[in-house]
């Protein structure tokens, strides 16, 4: 059961214990983070689950693949540490993970 922690948009972090296999988007929306819309429900379709993860994080998460990097490109808070946070399956060796969720686009 890995613990992540989420900063909204107001700044705020909070402290969030998953089951692991759920994607870190199903973990945030499901905690009270309202400002993650998740539009299109995981199908990696919509890119309102953007987040931005901690640079010490980065290169921990699997690859994004093509069709995550071509949705991010519609964003214009991406940066080299955005990720759709549905394409990122939380795992036990992913306790401690830091993410915030991106600004609206
Ligand atoms: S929820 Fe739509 S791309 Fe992640």
């Amino acid at each position: 059961m890995p613990t992540i922690h989420v900063t909204g948009r107001d700044g705020e972090e909070k402290a969030v214990t998953v089951d692991s296999g759920m994607s870190a988007m199903e973990a945030i929306r499901d905690n009270g983070f309202d400002e993650l819309l998740a539009l299109c429900g995981g199908c990696c379709s919509c890119a309102t689950c953007h987040v931005h993860v901690a640079e010490d994080w980065k290169a921990k998460l699997p690859a994004m693949s093509e069709d995550e990097d071509d949705l991010l490109e519609s964003s214009d808070h991406r940066n080299e540490f955005s990720r759709l946070s549905c394409q990122i399956e939380l795992s036990d060796d992913m306790d401690g993970l830091k993410l915030r969720i991106a600004e609206e686009d």
